[in-house]
C-alpha cells in the first residue's frame, strides 16, 4: 500500500524550508520511557493499581494513541491540581510538561516506534520512618454496589483502635499500603468518638455504627460514600490517600491532634471495573506516625460554604453542563480574629461526582492576591492531600475566595448541599499551622 500519510509529512517538512535534515523520529527508548519512568510506572505495573502496565515497549506501543489524549487532557497521571508552578509548588508534584505532552503525542502520530534500549527502570517506593503504628483494615472482599456512582466500585468504612485512650496524641505523618493495589483506589481516615452524639438524633456514634453493621451479618464494615458513613459526626480527616502519593509527612515539627479516646473509621474506596478483580479479597495497612507532643499544632479547616448556606447560589441549578458556586470566608470567621499569621501546608480539594472544576485564591488586606489551587480536570475517584513545597502565608483579615464548577446536565431537580451521593459539595479543606 503507497503510505500517503508519510508523503504529505514529508511535503509538509519541504514547505517549512527544512529539506536537507530529516527530523529524527521520537522512539520509546530514547524518548518516551524516560517520562513513562518518572509519570507512570509507579501505577502501570504488574499488581500497580492501574488496569494495565506501561513498563515494556509492546504494552506501552498499545496503548500509546489513548496515553497521547489522556496526557493532553491531562487526566493522566492523576495530579489534580495545577502545577505548572503558576498556583503553589506541591511535593511530588506530577504534572508532565507541554514539551512532555508534545512527546507523547508525535510517539504515537509517528506510529509508536521502538528505537534501541531494554528495560523501563522502576523506582522504590519511599517509606516513612520513625515510630509508627501500624493499623489495618479486615480481610474483605468488595462487590459493585452499582448506581450511578458506584458502578463498578463499593465504598465501604472500617474501625480500628488507635492509641488515644486517656490522651490526645498528634499525627505527624502517615503512609498507606493497599493490600491489593489492583482495587484500592482511595482511603480517607476519620477520627471517631464512639461515645460521642452521632447527628442521628438521640444516638452515639457507636450506637449509629452497631446498627449499619447488623444490617449486612457476615460482611465487615459499612457502607459510607463520604465520610464517615451516613450520622457518623466527625470533624475532620486526618488521612487522605490516593495511589501515587507515597507516604505523607507534615512539615517537621507540626501534628494534627487526634480527640481524646476517638478510633480511626477508614473510608476505603474500592474499584472493580476489571472483572479480573471481581472477588479478589484487600487486606490494606494504614501506618500512622503518632506522637506525644509537637512543636505546632495543624488544624485541617474544610471551609464549604455551599454546605454552610452563604454561597451564591445556594443550591446548584439542574440541566447545566458549566455552572458555578461563588463563596468567599473572611479568614477571621475560621481562625476567630487571633492576630497571628499563619501558612497554609496544604490543600484538598472536593466535590462529589458532579464537580468539574475548582479555584481558590487568598484575597490579601492590601489587595494583593495569593492562588491556593486551581483544578481543571475533577475527577472524585483521585481524592488526595497535596502538600506544598512552600507553605502559603497568610493573615486573619485575608478572604478565601472560592469557585466550583459544576455538571448538572444529568439532573432534573436542583442539587442541594450535602454529604449523601445525589448531593453536592464546595470544599477546599486547607491544612494550616500558625507560622513560626
Ligand atoms: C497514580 C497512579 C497512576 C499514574 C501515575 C498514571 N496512571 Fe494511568 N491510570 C491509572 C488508573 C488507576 C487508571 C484506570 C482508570 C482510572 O481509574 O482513572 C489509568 C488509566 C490510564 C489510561 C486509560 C484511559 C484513561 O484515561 O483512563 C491511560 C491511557 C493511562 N492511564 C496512561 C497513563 C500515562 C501515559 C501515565 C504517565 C504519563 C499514567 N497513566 C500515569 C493510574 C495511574
Amino acid at each position: 500500500m503507497p503510505s500517503t500519510p508519510r508523503l504529505l509529512a514529508a511535503s509538509a517538512v519541504l514547505i517549512a524550508g527544512c529539506p536537507s535534515a530529516e527530523p529524527e523520529a521520537t522512539v520509546f527508548w530514547t524518548d518516551v520511557a524516560p517520562l513513562i519512568e518518572t509519570h507512570c510506572v509507579e501505577c502501570h505495573q504488574d499488581g500497580g493499581v492501574a488496569p494495565f502496565r506501561l513498563d515494556t515497549y509492546e504494552a506501552a506501543a498499545q496503548w500509546a494513541g489513548p496515553s497521547a489524549q489522556a496526557v493532553a487532557a491531562r487526566s493522566m497521571p492523576p495530579f489534580l491540581v495545577k502545577d505548572d508552578g503558576s498556583c503553589g509548588e506541591f511535593e511530588d508534584g506530577n504534572w508532565l510538561s507541554e514539551a512532555a505532552i508534545q512527546t507523547f503525542a508525535t510517539w504515537a502520530a509517528e506510529g509508536a516506534q521502538e528505537g534501541a534500549g531494554a528495560t523501563v527502570a522502576l523506582t522504590e517506593p519511599r517509606v516513612l520512618t520513625g515510630d509508627i503504628t501500624d493499623t489495618q483494615t479486615p480481610n474483605f472482599v468488595p462487590e459493585i454496589v452499582g448506581g450511578d456512582y458506584a458502578e463498578f466500585d463499593e465504598y465501604r468504612c472500617f474501625m480500628v483502635d488507635i492509641p488515644t485512650q486517656g490522651s490526645t496524641p498528634y499525627l505527624t505523618g502517615y503512609e498507606v499500603l493497599p493490600g491489593n493495589p489492583a482495587i484500592v483506589h482511595h482511603v480517607i481516615g476519620y477520627p471517631v468518638v464512639l461515645d460521642d452524639p452521632s447527628d442521628a438524633f438521640g444516638k452515639t456514634n457507636r450506637e449509629v455504627i452497631n446498627e449499619m453493621q447488623a444490617d449486612e451479618p457476615g460482611r465487615d464494615g459499612w457502607p459510607c460514600f463520604n465520610a464517615a458513613g451516613p450520622n457518623v459526626s466527625t470533624d475532620f480527616e486526618v488521612v487522605a490517600w490516593a495511589p501515587g502519593q507515597g507516604p505523607v509527612e507534615y512539615p517537621q515539627g507540626v501534628g494534627l491532634a487526634l480527640p481524646e479516646n476517638s478510633v480511626m473509621v477508614y473510608q476505603v474506596h474500592y474499584n472493580l471495573v476489571d472483572p479480573a478483580t471481581l472477588g479478589q479479597p484487600d487486606q490494606t495497612t494504614v501506618r500512622l506516625r503518632i506522637e506525644d507532643s509537637v512543636e505546632r499544632e495543624a488544624y485541617m479547616s474544610l471551609p464549604d460554604g455551599f454546605l454552610g448556606g452563604f454561597s451564591d447560589p445556594s443550591e446548584i441549578p439542574p440541566g447545566e453542563s458549566e455552572t458555578s458556586v461563588n463563596f468567599e470566608l473572611p479568614l477571621s470567621w475560621l481562625l476567630g480574629n487571633v492576630p497571628l499569621d499563619f501558612e497554609i501546608l496544604a490543600v484538598l480539594p472536593h466535590m462529589h461526582a458532579r464537580g468539574r472544576q475548582m479555584y481558590v485564591s487568598l484575597a490579601h488586606e492590601d489587595g494583593g492576591n495569593t492562588c491556593v489551587a486551581e483544578v481543571q480536570a475533577w475527577d472524585y475517584n483521585w481524592q488526595r492531600l497535596y502538600m506544598y513545597e512552600t507553605p502559603l502565608a497568610f493573615g486573619a483579615n485575608d478572604t478565601l475566595m472560592v469557585e466550583c464548577v459544576y455538571d448538572t446536565s444529568g439532573d432534573d431537580e436542583p442539587i442541594e448541599p450535602g454529604w449523601g451521593t445525589q448531593n453536592e459539595m464546595c470544599l477546599p479543606g486547607v491544612l494550616v499551622a500558625v507560622k513560626q
